[in-house]
């Protein structure tokens, strides 16, 4: 009786040591706009409101996007009380105020701080003031707290977290808690309580290569994104000029893919017709934003040459395309086989397996390669856990078990059962043979949604 006493002493103790995260918040990946990508620490009371107008006049609320965010340099320091005190120039009406804006929009607010005694542009962090910042950030009406690792020393990374994010509960405003610590201590294994997401890797910065170096640490990282609890690859630079358009196309596909977060990071009232044809396209959004919250997984690694699916609700899926090569690529797509391809589910996103020796048959680079006609199974061996079912066992009725790392309920579809649309050109495809060259400029993405018929 006493070991039993004992074990729900226990129980109850790591129980009540683990945030409750307000869990009704962000059931699909978070959309907005953060000042830092473009602005670091110019931010003004003026520019978050612009922001706000311009969230609204550029269309960008319409297609979704809702909190508005102001990251690091709206603090300064620590009244005689340990209150937080805003930078008064800029501020001059305190931060209350720009929350009511953004409010009488309808717009959500969001605001960021440091789990350290800094943050990162050496303003007061959070440290030792977790429940009286979280007071403070819900008198003034935050929405969004966006949590940063900077100034942390020695402290242990979890316990900082769940610490602010009990603050936050104490403090009674439901809140999104936005972990960001960099991966440093694989946030996706313990924050699924205690944020709403949780960065996965260091800043992105404006250009293709950290862009894309970021998008490859994605890969394992499925099976932890869900609603409610999302890995984060860190914000958009959409429109920030590093990138051609093609390149932020295919930035801004791939994070819809990975159901990430989608914070723009550019100036919304100087948006070019190019920058608002990606962050608007309606159809790439609700990818990202599908209800049953999958992340993409890989479906084929060839190097520079990707497939990637993402499972949707209805049982339809997102196929992406992406040749990082700085190569046109022409590839043979066989769009019945992408039609009967299980997508990642949670059990997927572990490692890839290697590539056949010799090369993937189909596959650019590979022996007898598409370009020479090979016939349309060419899109190669799937990855372990996503293949087709063997041929003849099917799983009637949808009903199968799923296999190791499946999924419950699948059903195998065909072309017959499916449209297939391309995100991008905004048409639905006319096939006349199931399979199909595809033309893949350099650094460019295909995207294309298997809608059921
Ligand atoms: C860190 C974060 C960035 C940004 C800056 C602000 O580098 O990762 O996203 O918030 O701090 O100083």
């Amino acid at each position: 009786m006493r070991k039993y006493l004992l074990i729900f002493v226990a129980v109850f103790l790591s129980m009540s040591a683990t945030a409750q995260k307000f869990d009704q918040l962000a059931k699909t990946p978070p959309m907005g706009w953060n000042s830092w990508n473009k602005f670091h620490c110019d931010v003004s009371e003026a520019l978050i409101m612009q922001a706000a107008d311009a969230m609204i006049s550029s269309g960008m609320k319409g297609a979704g996007y809702e909190y508005i965010v102001i990251d690091d340099c709206w603090q300064i320091s620590r009244d005689e009380n340990g209150e937080i005190v805003p930078d008064k120039d800029r501020f001059p009406h305190g931060m209350k105020y720009v929350a009511d804006y953004v409010h009488s929009k309808g717009l959500k607010f969001g605001i960021y701080s440091s789990a350290g005694t800094v943050t990162c542009q050496r303003r007061p962090g959070g440290f030792g003031h977790e429940y009286q910042d979280a007071r403070t950030y819900a008198r003034y009406g935050v929405d969004y707290l966006k949590y940063d690792w900077c100034g942390s020393t020695t402290q242990d990374a979890k316990s900082s977290y769940t610490n602010m994010s009990s603050a936050i509960k104490a403090a009674g405003r439901p809140i999104v808690f936005s972990i960001c610590e960099w991966g440093s201590n694989k946030p996706w294994e313990w924050a699924a309580n205690v944020g709403h997401l949780w960065r996965t890797t260091g800043d992105i910065s404006d250009n293709w290569n950290s862009m894309i170096d970021i998008f490859n640490k994605q890969k394992d990282l499925a099976r932890y994104a869900g609603p409610g609890k999302w890995n984060d690859p860190d914000m958009l630079e959409v429109g920030n000029g590093g990138m051609t358009t093609e390149e932020y196309r295919t930035h801004f596909s791939l994070w819809c893919m990975l159901a990430s977060p989608l914070m723009a990071g550019n100036d919304l009232q100087k948006m070019t017709p190019e920058t608002k044809s990606i962050l608007l396209n309606k159809e790439m959004i609700a990818i990202d934003q599908d209800s049953l919250g999958r992340q993409a997984t890989c479906y084929r690694d060839n190097g520079n040459y990707q497939i990637w699916v993402k499972t949707l609700s209805n049982n339809e899926k997102a196929v992406c395309l992406l040749n990082t090569s700085d190569e046109k690529k022409s590839v043979l797509v066989d769009f019945s086989l992408l039609a009967s391809i299980r997508g990642g589910g949670r059990g997927f996103g572990g490692p890839m397996p290697p590539a056949p020796a010799g090369g993937v048959p189909g596959m650019p680079g590979a022996q007898g390669a598409a370009a020479q006609g090979v016939p349309p199974a060419g899109l190669g061996a799937p990855a372990a856990g996503q293949g087709v079912p063997p041929a003849g066992q099917g799983m009637p009725g949808g009903m199968g078990p799923g296999g190791p790392g499946g999924q419950r309920g699948f059903t195998p579809l065909t072309l017959e059962n499916y449209k297939v649309r391309d995100i991008w050109e905004q048409k639905d495809l006319v096939l006349k043979e199931t399979s199909m060259y595809v033309e893949l400029l350099p650094h460019a993405v295909k995207v294309y949604r298997f809608v059921r018929k």
